[in-house]
């Protein structure tokens, strides 16, 4: 993985404009460029800023920062209860190859201990349910559900 940078703005929008990468994020549907580059300005802050989180590249396995090794992303911001929300989005060309679990795994390795890690999923998310029970997170509770859209819930990982 490396931290994101300005350049990666415009394939940060495409990846949010396919809709089986954003199928179960947000309200499921495809972002408008313009969401899209919002999104990447917060996340380029919190990646340039000296708290815990940041957003990453997930590098394909041979591994060169070039434009085509690009494979996926992980976010991870702090929400209003101090916790580290945790994001992992990969582009579905590299799906089912080990990526995702490979950088939560260096992800938890490098991030400082004590944090509570949070990811909002849909239960439908089966993929990422796996992932994320394979990774150690457990289901905390159900999020209020809006009448359309995904239906989530928060799973944690407390870090000691
Ligand atoms: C969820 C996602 C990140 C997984 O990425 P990935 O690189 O394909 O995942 P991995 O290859 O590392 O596999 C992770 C787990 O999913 C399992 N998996 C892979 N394909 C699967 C499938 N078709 N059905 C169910 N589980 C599957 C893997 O077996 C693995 O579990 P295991 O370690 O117990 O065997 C990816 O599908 C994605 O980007 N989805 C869209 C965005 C999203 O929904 N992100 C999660 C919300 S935060």
């Amino acid at each position: 993985m490396r931290p994101v940078v300005a350049g990666d703005e415009p394939w940060f929008q495409s990846l949010a404009a396919d809709p089986a990468v954003v199928a179960y994020v947000g309200d499921g549907r495809p972002w408008s460029p313009q969401k899209a580059s919002r999104r990447f300005a917060q996340g380029l802050r919190a990646t340039n800023s000296a708290s815990a989180g940041g957003w990453w590249v997930i590098l394909t396995p041979s591994g060169h920062a070039t434009t085509t090794s690009r494979a996926g992303l992980v976010t991870a911001e702090k929400d209003r209860q101090g916790a580290l929300e945790i994001g992992i989005w990969v582009d579905p060309r590299w799906w089912g190859r080990g990526l995702a679990k490979g950088a939560l795994r260096e992800l938890v390795n490098t991030l400082p201990r004590r944090l509570t890690l949070v990811v909002h999923v849909d239960r439908a998310n089966t993929r990422s349910m796996r992932l994320l029970r394979t990774a150690g997170f457990q289901e905390s509770s159900v999020l209020p559900q809006a009448s359309t859209g995904p239906k989530l819930i928060r799973m944690e990982m407390h870090r000691r």
